[in-house]
């Protein structure tokens, strides 16, 4: 967001007067005690906030009692109002940080300071109501400003109406609610007023016209509604924030014949675009920003016009056409055109200017190559092409641009291979180019800053060879639905800061590399549908990223993450990427499983090899609602139980080789299985050694019989067989055996190459 400077300039020539009083280096004498007290008691009350942190208040060392003039404290400004001087600035910003949060009473006693100027108490971690009735001694106060204090709240207090003298208002980041007062208009010398991301609500009040000297009005990210308020007579009005609220009715086009008017932004409302407007401007804007306004047509031509255009903002609207060819001649330094229907190619002058930041054209029709030659666009930071009709080969010169750091071609049609040449020492930090027809070979590197690299569902072929120890920034590796054919590299442990990896439907074989467990944060991992054999490295369970909160040692899991969605008890379930961290895990080796896995919610072992009878300890299972056993060769009654007679979607069971039971309504012809050699004990709670023993052998056999993936993610699925196993081996642990194949880690099963009769599966 860009940050307007122009509330400084009014600051700093509205204390030029008061600088000219300023005598505090000149004059002896001191501030008068009742200041000096006010501050001390100020500073006392925040103490008891950080009884135990005395360091969190350096800020404030130099306010010492023993200290006589408190106009030669840190943060304090005195002027000389003769014959006295008088406390008329205090800079308290981020004084009290790091301790939680603090009572807005500790302000009472600044608002005795009668004499102040400025108060600039910003982030604070402050909350609690404004105590208004103290506020009415401020009568000089010209600038006040308590932003980013977050919890702040109730509402405006009515004596700030009475502040007549105040310039500069801003209480912006906070949690204030109400309605904006129409007192508000009395504040007839404000020039900026900000109460932008609280949680106001009610309409816009008509007096905030009133306020004729107002040059900046932001009151964006509240609830506000109604119609944007007649403005007309504030001449000099420069900005103009109203954005992610829920203004409707139609944006007055006498908005641009604010002379003054420099930045305009009406994004996120409910207001609508007279599209047959004849707009002549007045205003030469520097930032227009109207995204989800309705405007639809043609990009309108007066624009063209605005040579001082810097931020053209129109995403979701339903703008159609071409990129007019004029864009190229303002010097904008941001394009944000995305979710519009744009059609047609992208002017090759635009990816040419000298100016430009970052540009974002997703989710239109444009199509075509993209110009081959950007070498000139030397700043652009980031670039977003994606979930368009682009074709053919990526740029060589899209590399070549030192600065980019975002790059998103995700979703196209583009091809070739360039990968080879990306640079280790290029700056890009995120990379997207997903769904399209890449098929080169992976290359050795991505640079040095990347921490996202998504690559899938491209035909990417060869190796799994990069040069991981260079990319210890690395977050997310998302390579899946590619053609990789490869081991997975021991290297691939050194990718410490690692939290996705997705493999997921490549060709990779060989063993997991031990390595795997050095990859301390990692917190999805997905390498199903692979070639995958062996057994599992013992000491993966040293994954901590992986374990729940609980710490329990070992876990599954479950993401389908390059969409950003989990399939979560059958059906995908959105994840937002700050809930990466967050998502639960399912702890599978936490000592008791099937019989005891009463929690267990989703069970999908479908499209496996499964033979043998479901275990009757599945009757126990109180919260399970959704179990496919689909796909597999199950045989003989489908146990009984509170929960799992309810789940009687037929599908669940469909194409296995003989199922009986009430769910299906098929009749059992025998009670008897035809492959019963459950070991007895095994439905019981307290399984006795010699059968778990027994157990032991079974599940030796199978785990070094079989294929494996390691990672469940993309099926939603909990397969319980393995950390029976684990479970097993941990009783193994108990009784001093010497065997140590597997470590309370569970994997999940390659779809196709899984067969194991049941009684080792699930007990
Ligand atoms: C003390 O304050 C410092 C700096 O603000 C902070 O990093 C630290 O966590 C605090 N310690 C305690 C015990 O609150
Ligand atoms: C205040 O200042 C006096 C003398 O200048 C000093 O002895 C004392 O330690 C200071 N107190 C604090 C809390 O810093
Ligand atoms: C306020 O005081 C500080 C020193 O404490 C000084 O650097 C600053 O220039 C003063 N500001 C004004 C406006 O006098
Ligand atoms: C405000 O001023 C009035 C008189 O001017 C005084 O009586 C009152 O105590 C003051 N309030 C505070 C909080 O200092
Ligand atoms: C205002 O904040 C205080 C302190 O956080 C809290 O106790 C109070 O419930 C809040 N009031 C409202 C109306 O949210
Ligand atoms: C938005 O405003 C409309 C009236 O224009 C109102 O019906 C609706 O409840 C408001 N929505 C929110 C989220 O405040
Ligand atoms: C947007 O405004 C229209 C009327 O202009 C109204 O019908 C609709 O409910 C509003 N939508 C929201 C989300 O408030
Ligand atoms: C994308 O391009 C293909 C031809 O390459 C065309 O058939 C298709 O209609 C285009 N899709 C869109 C949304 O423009
Ligand atoms: C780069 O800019 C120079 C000077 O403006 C121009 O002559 C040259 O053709 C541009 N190169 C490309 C590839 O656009
Ligand atoms: C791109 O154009 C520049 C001139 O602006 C030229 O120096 C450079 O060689 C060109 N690069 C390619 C790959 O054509
Ligand atoms: C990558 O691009 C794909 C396709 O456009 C999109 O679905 C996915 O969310 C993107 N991933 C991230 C992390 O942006
Ligand atoms: C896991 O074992 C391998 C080889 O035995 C070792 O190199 C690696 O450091 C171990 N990792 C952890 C986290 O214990």
């Amino acid at each position: 967001m860009w940050t307007p400077t122009s509330m400084k300039a009014a600051l700093h020539s509205l204390f030029l007067f008061f600088i000219t009083l300023s005598a505090s280096h000149h004059s002896s004498s001191s501030c008068p005690l009742h200041h000096k007290q006010a501050l001390l008691q100020f500073k006392s009350m925040l103490s008891t906030y950080h009884a135990d942190n005395s360091s969190s208040l350096t800020e404030l060392k130099s306010w010492n009692s023993s200290s006589a003039n408190c106009c030669t404290w840190a943060r304090v400004n005195c002027s000389l109002w003769l014959p006295l001087k008088l406390v008329t600035e205090l800079h308290l910003s981020s004084i009290a940080h790091g301790d939680g949060y603090i009572s807005s009473e500790v302000l009472v006693p600044l608002f005795c300071i009668e004499s102040l100027l400025v108060l600039d108490i910003s982030k604070n971690s402050l909350q609690g109501r404004i105590p208004g009735d103290e506020l009415c001694n401020l009568t000089s106060l010209s600038y006040l400003n308590m932003r980013q204090n977050y919890r702040i709240n109730g509402s405006i207090p009515s004596q700030i109406f009475s502040m007549k003298s105040l310039r500069h208002l801003d209480l912006s980041s906070n949690s204030l609610f109400g309605t904006i007062p129409s007192e508000i208009g009395k504040l007839s010398k404000l020039q900026s007023l900000s109460l932008v991301s609280n949680n106001f609500e009610g309409g816009i009040p008509t007096s905030i016209s009133e306020l004729s000297e107002l040059q900046e009005l932001d009151l964006g990210i509240n609830s506000l509604s109604g119609s944007i308020p007649y403005l007309r007579e504030m001449s000099k009005l420069e900005i103009l924030v109203f954005y992610e609220n829920n203004l409707s009715g139609e944006i007055p086009i006498w908005l641009f014949d604010l002379g003054n008017l420099q930045q305009l932004f009406l994004d996120g409302n409910n207001l609508s675009w007279n599209n047959a407007a004849e707009i002549s401007p007045k205003c030469n804007l520097f930032v227009l920003s109207l995204g989800s306004c309705g405007m639809s047509g043609k990009i309108p031509n007066w624009l063209s016009q605005q040579k001082n255009l810097v931020i053209l903002n129109l995403p979701k609207n339903k703008l159609s056409g071409g990129i007019p060819p004029w864009i190229c001649k303002l010097e904008l330094q941001m394009i944000d055109l995305s979710y519009n229907n744009l059609a047609g190619q992208l002017p090759s002058c635009v990816l040419k200017s000298e100016s430009l930041l970052s540009i974002q054209l997703s989710g239109n029709s444009l199509s075509g190559e993209l110009p081959t030659n950007i070498s000139n666009a030397t700043t652009i930071l980031s670039l977003e092409l994606n979930s368009n009709n682009f074709s053919g080969e990526l740029p060589e010169s899209i590399l070549s641009i030192a600065s980019l750091g975002l790059l998103d071609l995700s979703n196209n049609k583009l091809s070739g291979e360039i990968f080879t040449k990306f640079r280790i020492k290029s700056s890009l930090n995120f990379l997207n180019l997903s769904f399209n027809s890449f098929s080169d070979k992976l290359p050795i590197s991505f640079g040095n800053s990347i921490e996202t690299i998504i690559l899938n569902n491209n035909n990417i072929s060869g190796k799994l060879f990069m040069n991981f120890s260079s990319m210890t920034t690395l977050k997310i590796l998302d390579l899946h639905n590619n053609r990789i054919t490869s081991n997975i590299p021991y290297s691939l442990g050194s990718l410490t800061s690692l939290n996705i990896l997705n493999l997921r439907s490549n060709h990779i074989h060989g063993l997991i590399p031990d390595s795997l467990a050095n990859l301390a944060v990692l917190s999805i991992i997905d390498l199903s549908n692979n070639k995958l054999h062996g057994y599992i490295p013992p000491n993966l369970t040293n994954l901590r990223g992986m374990m729940g909160e609980a710490g329990a040692d070992s876990i599954f899991y479950v993401a389908e993450q390059n969409d950003a969605v989990i399939n979560w008890k059958g059906s995908p379930q959105a994840l937002a990427d700050t809930d990466i961290m967050m998502y639960p895990f399912l702890d599978l080796s936490n000592n008791k499983y099937i019989g005891q896995l009463e929690d267990l919610e989703s069970l999908d072992l479908s499209h496996n090899k499964l033979s043998g009878e479901i275990p009757k300890s599945f009757g126990k299972l109180r919260d399970l609602t959704k179990l496919d056993l689909s796909n597999n060769m199950l045989t003989g009654r489908i146990p009984k139980g509170s929960q799992i007679s309810t789940l009687d979607d037929v599908s669940g069971y469909a194409n296995n080789s003989g199922l009986c039971g009430i769910q299906i309504n098929v009749q059992c012809v025998s009670a008897a299985a035809p492959f019963d050699v459950l070991p007895r004990g095994l439905n019981d709670e307290e399984g006795n050694e010699d059968e778990w023993l027994t157990l032991e052998a079974l599940c030796l056999g199978y785990v070094f019989g079989l294929a494996w993936a390691l990672g469940l993610a993309y099926y939603g699925i909990v397969r319980p067989n393995l950390a029976q196993c684990a479970f097993y081996h941990r009783r193994r642990q108990h009784h001093n055996f010497h065997h140590n194949w597997i470590s309370g880690f569970f994997l999940a099963v390659e779809k196709d190459n899984f067969s194991c009769s049941s009684q080792c599966n699930f007990f």
